[in-house]
């Protein structure tokens, strides 16, 4: 039986990369996206993968989203990768009330809304896998991340309850937690903090999208499904959780 996925924030970095590599899996996959239009047709012209837009931030717009993604495959969503987030970075004492929300609403209640609406179907079903994506920084915390970490950090609380809530109905649910990953969500990085960054990896390089791909296709595979309520931390030995 084939399986279908849905990757949120799929057609970039670690999410087009987790995209393409459960496609190569053998898995049936759509992605999300939110706005950028000219990275999702390139996604779709280089993968011949589905990209539907909406706001994961958005609850009902979740409810639409799935039922569209579920109508235009003909299938349910069996695999869900909760991958959409953004960085508002500043010191605490700088920051201001809309960099807190925006980093809350796009990385924190985002997958609440997704796992609303699909875990109904995945219950039914008795089976899923749900995959959230936290950091290496919801779990050490980092200077001028207060939003951001504290964000990552309630993604692995969410991902532990909703294990217990779900393994009774064949439902896995891990996260996956990054380190510093080569992708544009480094680019507005000040190049002097990122050498003082990378000083702190032991593997003295940052992790490759691949890479993280690699951890989310292993907590998918159908022989993971006594793994549950995990954190795997994929982090070039920056910080051994
Ligand atoms: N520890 C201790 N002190 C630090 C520090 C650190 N890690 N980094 C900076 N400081 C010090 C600075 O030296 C400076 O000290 P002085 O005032 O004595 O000179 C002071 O703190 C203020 O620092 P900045 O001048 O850098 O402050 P700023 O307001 O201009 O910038 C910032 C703050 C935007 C947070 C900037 O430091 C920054 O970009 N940091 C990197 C944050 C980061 O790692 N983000 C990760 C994004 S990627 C991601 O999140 C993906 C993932 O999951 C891993």
């Amino acid at each position: 039986m084939t399986r279908l996925a849905l990757v949120t924030g799929g057609t970039r970095g670690i999410g087009a990369a987790i995209a393409r590599r459960l496609a190569a899996d053998g898995l049936r996959v759509a992605v999300n996206y939110r706005g950028n239009e000219a990275a999702a047709d390139a996604f779709r012209r280089d993968t011949g993968l589905p990209a539907l837009r909406w706001d994961v931030s958005d609850h009902e717009a979740c409810q639409v989203g799935v039922t569209r993604v579920e109508r235009e495959l003909g299938a349910s969503i069996d695999v869900l990768v909760n991958n959409a987030g953004v960085t508002r970075d500043a010191l605490l004492h700088k920051m201001n009330l809309q960099q807190w929300r925006d980093v809350m609403q796009d990385d924190l209640d985002a997958m609440f809304n997704m796992c609303r609406a699909v875990i109904e179907g995945m219950r039914e079903r008795a089976w899923g896998r749900i995959v959230n994506i936290s950091s290496v920084n919801g779990q050490k915390g980092q200077f001028g991340q207060t939003n951001y970490s504290a964000a990552k950090a309630g993604v692995i609380g969410f991902t532990k309850a909703l294990a217990l809530e779900s393994a009774r109905k064949g439902i896995t649910v891990n996260a996956v937690a990054p380190g510093y990953t080569d992708t544009d969500m480094l680019a507005g990085i000040d190049a002097k903090v990122m050498e003082a960054i990378k000083a702190q990896i032991p593997l003295g390089r940052l992790g490759r999208p691949d890479e993280i791909a690699h951890a989310v296709s292993f907590l998918v595979d159908e022989r993971a499904g006594f793994i549950t309520g995990t954190t795997l931390s994929v982090n070039g030995g920056q910080y051994l959780a």
